[in-house]
């Protein structure tokens, strides 16, 4: 079984929903320390990638403390601070522009304006995200950069067994860091690639088109959190726009 499928039969489970005591309070300290935008779905997807790795694999891959796991859009620091609270035992990489600047995915009137102003609260800020790290106890072998993700990338020497896309979700964005990290090869064979925000909430978001333009098949968690494996971003052939249509009538 795939890497991705494996983790969509641990998130199939019905305890996948269920949530301990312990759980609650970890997730309302995380919470209370920071802000950001992740609530239990991030929380279950990540507990199963901790699972994950942490299982016995037959065939000798490394588990979760020999792995390397890339967060782009580190904001506050809440998704690494729940891979963390979930059991994560991986090195991770968390990158950020870390700037008051609009993102690609802000809409034109607002590109003008700060974060604080167009309604998103404090600008991103890497003091503020390696202290809320540290306060939750999620800083050891974790290190923050300050990039644009796409030069990060582009000049990235190593492979991960794990990426998370959460920067600008507008489908340009998402488009070229899927091509960056495919034609950079940034993933081991096994490893598994997801992002957040599949559902297109606001206008200007295209993550959903970006990612069923270029992997065929892929995995959903409540229509908010996508993954797939390493080998279906490898294979991936940009779909043209009447392929698309075509595979979405099918769908
Ligand atoms: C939705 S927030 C990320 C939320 C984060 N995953 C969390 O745990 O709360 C998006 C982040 O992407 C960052 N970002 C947007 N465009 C970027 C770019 N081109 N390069 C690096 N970071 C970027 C923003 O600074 C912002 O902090």
């Amino acid at each position: 079984m795939t890497s991705a499928a494996r983790l969509n039969q641990l998130l199939a489970k019905p305890a996948c929903s269920t949530f301990t005591t312990t759980e609650n309070e970890a997730f309302g300290r995380i919470r209370a320390t920071m802000h950001g935008w992740s609530d239990w779905r991030h929380w279950a997807f990540f507990r199963a990638l901790a699972q994950f790795w942490e299982s016995a694999l037959p065939d000798g891959r490394p588990t979760s403390s020999a792995r390397a796991a890339l967060v782009l859009g580190v904001y506050q620091g809440m998704d690494i601070a729940i891979m963390r609270a979930t059991g994560c035992k991986a090195y991770i990489i968390g990158v950020d522009k870390f700037s008051d600047t609009p993102c690609g995915d802000w809409p034109p009137e607002n590109r003008e304006h700060s974060w604080q102003t167009v309604g998103l609260g404090p600008a991103p800020n890497l003091a503020v995200a390696t202290e809320n790290l540290r306060n939750v106890g999620a800083l050891t072998h974790t290190l923050l950069e300050e990039s644009d993700d796409s030069v990060f990338l582009a000049r990235c020497p190593l492979k991960f067994d794990f990426i998370y896309l959460d920067t600008a979700h507008d489908r340009a964005t998402v488009e070229r860091q899927l091509r960056q990290i495919r034609d950079l090869n940034l993933l081991t064979e096994d490893g598994v690639l997801a992002g957040d925000d599949y559902d297109n909430l606001e206008p200007t978001w295209g993550v959903r088109d970006a990612v069923a333009t270029f992997l065929r098949e892929h995995y959903l968690l409540a229509h908010r959190i996508w993954w797939c494996d390493a080998a279906v971003l490898r294979n991936s052939v940009e779909r043209t726009g009447s392929e698309k249509l075509v595979a979405d009538f099918h769908s």
